[in-house]
């Protein structure tokens, strides 16, 4: 099986890794890849940049599965055009891909289909916005429609910082269009978790539940960013309460996008908030998140590129089988990050870690000059380590974290800790 995959992030790593473990596959281009899927041998990394150029490089390639690791390809659409073209592609169609999209999109969806979410407000212009935000209740959450690379969302706990945000996105166009409509949203408190399930129509198997830490500094403080480490499984649901998510959350969103006449395929990432009071949803992702792929890949134990091509063409597999081991992944960031990045910093250590059967480095923001691997983007690399119990994941995460380093290496220490 020849197998291209999108995408250049530490998911796309992992989920090159895992491809390439497939004794049908044979080979894989990753577009644009990084110096992590280069290191792959049954990978080449090319670089197409539009998504007619990736229709006519599958075609011309004669590739037998495209996977999409990004959302952005999704949304745009990449899965129509593929599929009129009669050819077997991983991910949702572009309606479908709305869900992550536009975030009023997901939340008249959720109001209609009675799906639990936070309270809002839309607005479509900045003077009446900032009005509603004078005498708003602190905290609110201010997000941007469209997609804003994980970047359109702001806790904001008093009214300048608010102000200020919905001028930089309304005014300022720091999103470009993606700013044109806001919404307020109520703030939910609670732990959160990644609830992922392979879906073809209204069928699904649930993958094991995942947590990932948004916020950038330890003790769950700072910033939002795109993730700063995760673990899988995360031993946080009741049997009871994952019933509950799956018969109010996953089953209504499939049935109501399959009775709207667009049956989703792929992965459905709910991001859900759970208190004392029950469980919502913050938001709809449709693909692998970013860390939690890198956590939940290395766990799966059956053929990922015969699951994806089977869900590409409508069929989901019997079951899932799942190494009963523990995953936990660090992402190592760089100073700046999330706002101002700063890059180009040799890295050194990583050829002296051995990727095994324990320990996998992932490798994100990174690049070759020469000889040299330098840092390239806000995320460098996640680290995972993989162990019997969480504590020895742990263990083994850190350590190779640890034997890494760079200029402003910058990692939180309590990932797998204290976040429920
Ligand atoms: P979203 O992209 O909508 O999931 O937002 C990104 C992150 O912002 C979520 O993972 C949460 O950490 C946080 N967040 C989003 N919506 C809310 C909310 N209504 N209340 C509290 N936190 C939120
Ligand atoms: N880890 C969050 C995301 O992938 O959106």
């Amino acid at each position: 099986m020849k197998v291209l995959l999108i995408g250049g992030g530490a998911r796309e790593h992992a989920l090159c890794w895992k491809l390439a473990s497939s004794p049908k596959v044979t080979t894989i281009y990753t577009s644009p890849g990084n110096p992590g899927t280069e290191a792959i041998k049954k990978n080449k990394n090319v670089n197409l940049a539009t998504s007619p150029a990736i229709l006519e490089f599958a075609q011309n390639q004669s590739i037998d599965l495209t996977v999409v690791g990004p959302e952005k390809p999704l949304c745009d659409g990449i899965v129509d055009l593929f599929k009129e073209k009669g050819l077997s592609i991983f991910g949702p169609s572009k309606q479908a891909s709305q869900l992550e999209g536009s975030k009023l999109f997901a939340k008249q969806f959720m109001y209609q289909n009675d799906i639990p979410s936070a309270t809002y407000e839309v607005f479509d212009d900045l003077p009446s916005l900032k009005r509603f935000l004078e005498t708003a209740v602190y905290p609110c959450v201010l997000k941007a429609d469209g997609l804003a690379a994980g970047k359109g969302v702001k806790l904001c706990f008093d009214k300048n910082e608010a102000i200020e945000f919905a001028i930089d996105c309304m005014e300022k166009r720091r999103f470009l269009h993606s700013g044109t409509v806001m919404l307020v949203e109520e703030f939910l408190e609670g732990f959160e978790i990644s609830f992922l399930v392979l879906a073809a129509g209204k069928n699904y198997i649930p993958l094991e539940l995942a947590q990932d830490h948004k916020k950038l500094l330890e003790g769950d403080k700072g910033p939002n960013t795109g993730g700063m480490g995760a673990y899988c499984p995360a031993p946080l649901l009741t049997k009871s309460q994952q019933e509950i998510i799956e018969s109010t959350i996953i089953k209504k969103t499939l049935v109501a996008l399959e009775s709207q006449g667009n049956p989703f395929y792929g992965i459905l990432y709910a991001g859900l908030m759970i208190n004392s009071k029950g469980v919502k949803v913050l938001e709809y992702n449709v693909r692998f998140g970013d860390p939690e792929a890198q956590v939940i890949l290395p766990r799966l134990k059956s053929d990922l590129a015969e699951i994806m091509l089977g869900v590409s063409q409508g069929q989901l597999p019997d079951k899932l089988e799942w190494d009963n081991r523990v995953a936990l992944g660090i992402t190592l960031a760089t100073e700046g990050y999330p706002d101002h990045p700063n890059t180009g910093q040799i890295i050194s250590g990583v050829l002296n870690i051995k990727d095994d059967h324990d320990v996998h480095i992932f490798h994100a923001g990174t690049t070759r000059k020469g000889s040299d691997l330098l840092t390239s983007g806000g995320r460098v690399l996640t680290v995972v380590g993989m162990g019997s119990t969480l504590n020895e994941a742990r263990l083994k995460a850190y350590e190779a974290a640890n034997a890494i380093s760079y200029e402003g290496k910058n990692y939180r220490k309590d990932i797998g800790r204290g976040s429920h």
